[in-house]
């Protein structure tokens, strides 16, 4: 059976750009992102995403710069969703359309309380092999949040706690890809995280990713049929990833990392089989 063809929502730049600072990323780039280029940037990030998936469009709302960054609107799992609940005041008006747009395509709105912050899939990733949630905590998404998680989907969830303040959520350190591979970046994580990946993880399945490639945003990837998408990767990563079995893809987006995001905070998988 080929798997469902996967569809994957995104927001159109039309207010992007850097007003306000909420992680290291942002300081120093307020009014710095070139409106035109982050334009031209999402475009043909978008053109390649559309060879392999359905794309769904959110219109984007004035005053929500970061609303770009779908990864954030939520966790999705079969038909149920868990909206995030943003930890920055800046973000919170991005919820109720998230809220919206979900229930407008059918998906079922899981309750979560309000006080406890998530910021979705920026920190929440399914393994694409095991059971498994991997969770980051830290600097967005609270310490509540797992066992929360784990009662609405019924899955285990691993937390990560992060550690440094340029890897701020889960998917800027750590993708999990098909066939149960793991790239990630070491540093990012706290010593008992870091072993609780270990236990799980094979050597052979680890794609360890350098300090270099992880400021360029490489972790920060889309995996769609057997191509890993991403801002950019050394040779040494793309060999490592050729030799695992997928296929690199490059596309520049220096615009949308002046605000901590790159490929993977661009967009959201909308469908993630249960299993
Ligand atoms: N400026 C946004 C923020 O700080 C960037 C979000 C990036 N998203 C992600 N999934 N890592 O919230």
């Amino acid at each position: 059976m080929s798997p469902k063809r996967q569809t994957v929502m995104m927001c159109a730049p039309d207010y992007f750009g850097v007003d306000y600072v909420i992680n290291a990323w942002m300081d120093g780039n307020c009014g710095q992102v070139d409106k035109a280029l982050a334009a031209q940037q999402w475009q043909a990030y978008k053109n390649i995403i559309e060879k392999f998936a359905d794309v769904a469009l959110i219109p984007p709302q004035p005053g929500l710069p970061d609303m770009v960054f779908t990864a954030n609107a939520g966790l999705v799992l079969g038909e149920a969703v868990v909206v995030s609940r943003f930890v920055n005041e800046e973000r919170q008006g991005e919820e109720p359309f998230f809220d919206a747009w979900f229930k407008d395509k059918g998906l079922k709105v899981a309750s979560w309380p309000q006080e406890i912050p998530f910021e979705g899939a920026g920190d929440a990733l399914w393994d694409r092999r095991l059971p498994v949630l991997w969770i980051g905590s830290g600097y967005r998404s609270d310490v509540n949040a797992p066992p929360a998680l784990e009662k609405i989907f019924n899955r285990e969830v691993i937390q990560m706690k992060l550690v440094d303040p340029r890897f701020y959520h889960l998917d800027t350190c750590l993708c999990p890809l098909a066939g149960g591979y793991m790239m990630y970046h070491p540093e990012a994580f706290a010593r008992e995280s870091l072993e609780a990946l270990e236990a799980r993880i094979p050597e052979d399945k680890r794609i360890i990713v350098s300090k270099e490639d992880a400021a360029a945003f490489s972790c920060n990837a889309v995996d769609l049929d057997g191509h890993v998408i991403m801002n950019g990767a050394s040779g040494a990563l793309q060999d490592r990833l050729r030799a695992c079995g997928f296929t690199p893809i490059t596309t520049p987006l220096s615009e949308f990392i002046k605000a901590g995001g790159a490929a993977k905070c661009l967009t959201l998988k909308l469908v993630e089989e249960e299993g």
